[in-house]
C-alpha cells in the first residue's frame, strides 16, 4: 500500500487531490456532538494543503436514500473542518454536479473544499458494478490523485471507497495507515492476556468477530443489549430486555466452544433494570433498580450492567496486556445508565494494557463521558470496519488501496 508520504515526496503542488474521509459524525440537528472523526482526518488534509495540493474532501454522512436530504448535509462537518484547519473551507452543495465542478475549478493551490454527501447519489452504494462505476467516473473527473483516509468506511464496497481508487493514482492517508498499524497488533503477536469487551445492541452484528476471537482472545466480556441474548442462552429470563431469540442457538454454541478452548466468557452478574426506556432528550431521572442477572422481572428491561459487574469487569481487565473494546455497556447517553460504560473506560485508563477502543459508539462514549483520549492506546474511528478487520475479512477499501 502506497502511503501519503510517498505522494508528498513526489510533490502535490497544483494537483487536485481527492480525500475520501469518514466525516460521518453524530449530529443533533446541525450540531456535531462528537467531532472525533473530523479531527482524525485533519492531519491528512492539513498536510496536503500545506504542500500546495487543491484538496477535495468527500464523505458519506448517515444513510440517506441515494438522493439529497438536508438532514444529512455535510455542511456542519465542512464548517468544523474549516475551524480545525484554521482556514476557510469551500463547500459544494452537490457531489459531482455544477456546484462541485465549479468549486473544484475555483480552488487554488493549498485550498480545501468539501463536496456534499456522497450518498446523495444512488451510484455510491449501488450493488450494481456499472452504476457504481459510472458514479466513480464522475468523481474521478474531479481529481488527479486519490487519498483513502475514511477508515470507518473501508468495509463498504462503495464507489468512492472501492471503484474510485482504481481510476486514479491512489495512496493511503495518515489515518488509515495508523488504524491498520494498530489493528495488526491485535491480530499477530498479540501480548497476553488478551481481553475483549463487546457491547452494543445486537449480537448478530458481533457473531463474526466472536467466532474469530474465540481463536485469539483469552477473555471475552459481554455487556450492552447483546448481553441479554447471552443470559437467555444460559437459561435465564430477561424480561422485556433486548433479545435476539433467533441468535440463542449460535450463542450457546459459542459458549460451548469457549469452554472447550479455555476462553473465558464473562457475563453480567447484575444489571440495572426499569419498566421504561429512558428519555434521552430530557434526561429525566430514570430511577432504575439493581437486580441479579437471573432475577430480571418479567415487565422490566436491562439497560446497563450493575455495580457488581462493574467491579468484576474492572478486575478482569486489570491484568490484561491487550484489550479491544467495542460497544457500550448500557444506554450511556442517559446519566443513570452511563456507569457501566464509564467503569470499562476507567478500567482501561487504569490498566497498563495496550487498549484499543473500536467503534463509533464506544469511541464517542469515551469522549462524551469526559475521558482523555490520550489515556487509551488507540481510539479507532471505525466501528464495523475494525470489527471486520479483526474477523480477518478482506476490506474493499484497503484492498483497493493495495492494488
Ligand atoms: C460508521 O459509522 O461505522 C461508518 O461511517 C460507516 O457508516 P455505514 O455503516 O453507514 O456504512
Amino acid at each position: 500500500m502506497k502511503t501519503i508520504d510517498e505522494l508528498l515526496a513526489e510533490g502535490v503542488a497544483g494537483k487536485r487531490v481527492f480525500v475520501r474521509a469518514d466525516l460521518n459524525v453524530p449530529l443533533d440537528g446541525t450540531t456535531i456532538t462528537d467531532d472525533g472523526r473530523i479531527r482524525a482526518v485533519q492531519p491528512t488534509v492539513a498536510k496536503l494543503a500545506e504542500a500546495g495540493a487543491r484538496v477535495i474532501v468527500a464523505s458519506h454522512l448517515g444513510r440517506p436514500k441515494g438522493a439529497p436530504d438536508p438532514a444529512f448535509s455535510l455542511a456542519p462537518a465542512a464548517a468544523r473542518l474549516g475551524e480545525l484547519l484554521g482556514t476557510e473551507v469551500a463547500f459544494a452543495t452537490d457531489t459531482v454536479g455544477e456546484s462541485a465542478t465549479a468549486t473544484v475549478a475555483a480552488l487554488t493551490d493549498g485550498q480545501v473544499a468539501v463536496v456534499e454527501n456522497l450518498r446523495f447519489n444512488a451510484g455510491e452504494t449501488s450493488k450494481d458494478d456499472a452504476e457504481r462505476g459510472a458514479f466513480a467516473d464522475q468523481l474521478a473527473a474531479l481529481a488527479d490523485v486519490y487519498v483513502g483516509d475514511g477508515f470507518g468506511a473501508v468495509h463498504r464496497k462503495h464507489a468512492s471507497v472501492f471503484d474510485l481508487p482504481a481510476r486514479l493514482p491512489h495512496f493511503a492517508g495518515f489515518l488509515i495507515a495508523t488504524e491498520v498499524g494498530v489493528l495488526k497488533k491485535l491480530t499477530s503477536d498479540v501480548k497476553r492476556p488478551y481481553a475483549v469487551v463487546l457491547g452494543g445492541a445486537k449480537v448478530s452484528d458481533k457473531l463474526g468477530v466472536i467466532d474469530h476471537l474465540l481463536e485469539k482472545a483469552d477473555r471475552i466480556l459481554i455487556g450492552g443489549g447483546m448481553a441479554y441474548t447471552f443470559l437467555k442462552a444460559q437459561g435465564h429470563e430477561v424480561g422485556i430486555s433486548l433479545l435476539q431469540e433467533d441468535q440463542v442457538p449460535a450463542v450457546q454454541e459459542y459458549l460451548k466452544r469457549a469452554d472447550e478452548r479455555g476462553v473465558e466468557f464473562v457475563l453480567p452478574v447484575d444489571v440495572l433494570v426499569s419498566t421504561e426506556f429512558p428519555d434521552l432528550k430530557t434526561k429525566a431521572p430514570a430511577n432504575p433498580t439493581v437486580v441479579a442477572h437471573d432475577a430480571i422481572p418479567a415487565d422490566q428491561e436491562g439497560l446497563d450492567i450493575g455495580p457488581e459487574t462493574r467491579k468484576l469487569y474492572a478486575a478482569k481487565l486489570a491484568d490484561a496486556a491487550t484489550v479491544f473494546w467495542n460497544g457500550p455497556m448500557g444506554v450511556f447517553e442517559h446519566p443513570d445508565y452511563a456507569e457501566g460504560t464509564r467503569a470499562v473506560a476507567q478500567a482501561l485508563v487504569d490498566s497498563s494494557a495496550f487498549s484499543v477502543v473500536g467503534g463509533g459508539d464506544s469511541a464517542a462514549a469515551v469522549r462524551i463521558l469526559g475521558f482523555d483520549e490520550n489515556a487509551f492506546g488507540h481510539i479507532s474511528t471505525g466501528g464495523g470496519a475494525s470489527l471486520e478487520y479483526l474477523e480477518g475479512k478482506t476490506l474493499p477499501g484497503l484492498a483497493a488501496l493495495e492494488n
